[in-house]
């Protein structure tokens, strides 16, 4: 039987309804425990392990997830390729609300975060190669997948990624414009590289819930509000019309 993709739902992906035979895996890593359980089930046809990072009734801030015992766990769990579900506001104009985003490059704003399994005292040290922080296949699958279900998808992005749980200022928001960000999210690190660090397959599917501070016109949160609900389904439609093998 092939490896289960794994799924890690954020804001814009709390639960998978559609998972079929789904059943609570016992999770422990030396890390302690994953944001919450892991669901393994059948989407349409593949087998996946879906992990919400936020954990029961949302309680866990992007800054306080414990990123390496999600990875850790969904590796443990036979996973070998991971989609990761992201709400994002944007700052190019193309990634405009409601829109999806394959991104292929991120810039990592975070710190303080535990963010290499190096650091355990155990795992050797690696410098990962990090160039391209996306698994190009699995990012193939899902463009081709949105494009086929005629979804409106942006194909490429960079990912900037803040430490949060505040959203950004305008000048912040103006300097990652400078720095060539498109989207700007507080989740996608350090769960790529740690997703890199175990040998996994990583890709993400952002979904623009907002223009990014100082962006647009409309206050952020109403536009959230306004945005998370087709966004999530655009998110839904995408995983059940194709999880990458
Ligand atoms: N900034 C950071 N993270 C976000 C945003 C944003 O504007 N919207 C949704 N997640």
């Amino acid at each position: 039987m092939s490896a289960p993709v794994g799924i890690i739902g954020g804001t814009a992906l709390a639960e998978l309804t559609d998972l079929e035979d789904a059943r609570d895996l016992d999770a422990h890593t030396p890390y302690g425990p994953p944001s919450g359980p892991l669901r393994r089930g059948r989407l349409a046809g593949r087998e996946v392990v879906f992990l919400f990072r936020h954990g029961p009734g949302h309680r866990l801030p992007p800054h306080a997830i414990n990123y390496r015992a999600n990875i850790r766990a969904l590796a443990d769990a036979g996973v070998r390729t991971v989609v990761a579900a992201a709400a994002v506001g944007g700052i190019s104009d193309a990634a405009e609300p409601g829109r999806l985003v394959i991104p292929d490059q991120i810039i990592d704003y975070t710190w303080g975060r535990a963010h290499s399994f190096s650091a355990d005292g155990e795992t050797p040290l690696q410098h990962v190669d990090f160039t391209d922080p996306y698994d190009g296949p699995a990012c193939d699958e899902l463009r081709q997948a949105a494009a086929g279900a005629g979804l409106n998808v942006l194909g490429k992005g960079v990912h900037g990624v803040t430490q949060g749980p505040r959203l950004e200022t305008a000048a912040e928001i103006r300097r990652m414009q400078r720095d060539g960000c498109d989207i700007v999210g507080m989740t996608g690190m350090p769960e790529a590289g740690l997703a890199r660090e175990a040998g996994l397959a990583y890709a993400c599917c952002a979904v623009v819930v907002n223009r990014a501070a100082g962006r647009g016109d409309s206050a952020i949160h109403a536009e959230i509000e306004r945005y998370l609900e087709q966004g999530m389904t655009a998110l839904g439609g995408l995983l059940t019309a194709a999880v990458p093998r």
